[in-house]
C-alpha cells in the first residue's frame, strides 16, 4: 500500500475531508499507519510524523481500563479475517 499509486489521490481525498481520517496498512506486520489528515491531526494532538508505523492502538489509553473493548476490537477483525 505504502507503494501504491493510489496513495497520492488518498492523501487528497483526506485533505479535503472535514473528518479526522486515517489509514492502516493491512499487509504490514501489526497494521501500521500510513496516512493521517489535518482534522486527524488536530483531534489526537498527534502530527502524521508520530502516527506514521504504529499502530492505532496508541491513542488508546494504557491503564488497561479498555481490555474489553479492546478484545471486542480484536475479535470483530479476525472475524472479518475469516469471512475473506
Ligand atoms: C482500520 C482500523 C482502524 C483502527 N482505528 C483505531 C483507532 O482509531 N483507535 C484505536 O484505539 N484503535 C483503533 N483500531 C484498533 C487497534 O488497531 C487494534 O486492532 C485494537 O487495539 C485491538 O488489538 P490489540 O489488542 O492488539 O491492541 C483500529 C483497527 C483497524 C483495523
Amino acid at each position: 500500500m505504502n507503494n501504491s499509486p493510489n496513495l497520492e489521490r488518498i492523501r487528497s481525498v483526506f485533505e479535503r475531508s472535514g473528518v479526522a481520517l486515517s489509514l492502516a496498512d493491512p499487509e504490514e506486520a501489526d497494521c501500521p499507519l500510513i496516512l493521517a489528515n489535518a482534522k486527524f491531526e488536530a483531534l489526537t494532538g498527534y502530527r502524521l510524523s508520530e502516527c506514521e508505523g504504529r499502530n492505532c492502538r496508541f491513542l488508546q489509553p494504557g491503564d488497561g481500563s479498555n481490555d474489553m473493548a479492546r478484545a471486542e476490537i480484536r475479535a470483530a477483525i479476525q472475524s472479518r479475517g475469516r469471512r475473506r
